[in-house]
C-alpha cells in the first residue's frame, strides 16, 4: 500500500504521516527533511546565511552529487532557516529531478521489502506517488498553524515573535504554491482534512477510517 501526503507547513501532515506509519506499520518519509537537508549542507557550505536574492547552482549541484537519505533526522534542520530555504532551492528543477530519483528509489526499495509505504511532502500525489492507493491534503488556516509553531518554537526560544511565523507561514505558502515545478495543490482525488478543531488522535481516525472503508 502507498499513501502521499501533502498538505501547506505546519499543518500536521507530519504528525498524521508519523502516526499512520505507526498503526500500519509502513515505512515513512518525511520529504522536506530531503530538502530541508539540502538546504543546511548548502548554507554549511558557505560558512554564512545566504543573501536574499543568489543561489550558487555550481555548489548545489556538487551536494546533491553525493546526496543521500542518510541521516536525515538532525535536530538543526527543523530550523525555520532551513524549512524556508528549503522552499526557495525546491524551485530548482535539478533539485527536484535529483530528489525524484531518491525517493523513488525509497518507494520501490520498501514496496519489496515491506510491502508499502507513506510518504509525506508538497508533490507526493502528484509527482511522486501519483498512483499512490491514497491520497491525503492536510490542511488548517494560517493564524491556527503559525500558533501551533509559535508553541512548538516557543520552548526552546523566548524571543520569538507571532507575527514573524506568522509572515514566514505566508511566505512559504505562497512559494510552494506558486512555483512553476509540482506546486502544492490539492488535487481532485487527495481526501482534504482540515485539522483546525482536530488533534492529533482524531486526524488520525478520521485517515484510518477513510482507508478502511475504501481499501
Ligand atoms: O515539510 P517541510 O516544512 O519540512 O518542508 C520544507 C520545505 O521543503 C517546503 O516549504 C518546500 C520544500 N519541499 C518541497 O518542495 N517538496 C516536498 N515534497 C517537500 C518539501
Amino acid at each position: 500500500m502507498k499513501i502521499a501526503i501533502d498538505g501547506t507547513a505546519a499543518s500536521g501532515k507530519g504528525t498524521l504521516s508519523e502516526n499512520l506509519s505507526k498503526e500500519l506499520k509502513l515505512p515513512r518519509l518525511d520529504t522536506g527533511l530531503l530538502y530541508r537537508k539540502l538546504a543546511f549542507m548548502y548554507i554549511k557550505s558557505l560558512k554564512l546565511i545566504p543573501s536574499q536574492n543568489t543561489i550558487d547552482n555550481s555548489i548545489l549541484k556538487n551536494i546533491l552529487n553525493d546526496f543521500d537519505l542518510n541521516d536525515l533526522e538532525l535536530e538543526p534542520y527543523k530550523q525555520d532557516l532551513y524549512g524556508n530555504f528549503a522552499s526557495r532551492i525546491g524551485k530548482l528543477d535539478f533539485v527536484r529531478i535529483k530528489l525524484k530519483i531518491i525517493q523513488i528509489e525509497f518507494v520501490e526499495n520498501m514496496i519489496k521489502k515491506k510491502g508499502g509505504c507513506i510518504l509525506d511532502g508538497r508533490d507526493i500525489g502528484t509527482e511522486i506517488l501519483p498512483n499512490a492507493d491514497f491520497k491525503f491534503y492536510i490542511d488548517a488556516p494560517i493564524e491556527t498553524r503559525a500558533k501551533r509553531r509559535y508553541k512548538q518554537l516557543y520552548s526552546t526560544n523566548k524571543s520569538i515573535e507571532f507575527k514573524n511565523i506568522l509572515l514566514d507561514l505566508e511566505k512559504r505558502d505562497n512559494s510552494d504554491k506558486s512555483r512553476k515545478n509540482s506546486p502544492l495543490i490539492l488535487s481532485e482525488d487527495s481526501i482534504l482534512i482540515d485539522t483546525e478543531f482536530l488533534n492529533p488522535h482524531q486526524v488520525l481516525k478520521k485517515a484510518l477510517y477513510y482507508i478502511k472503508k475504501n481499501k
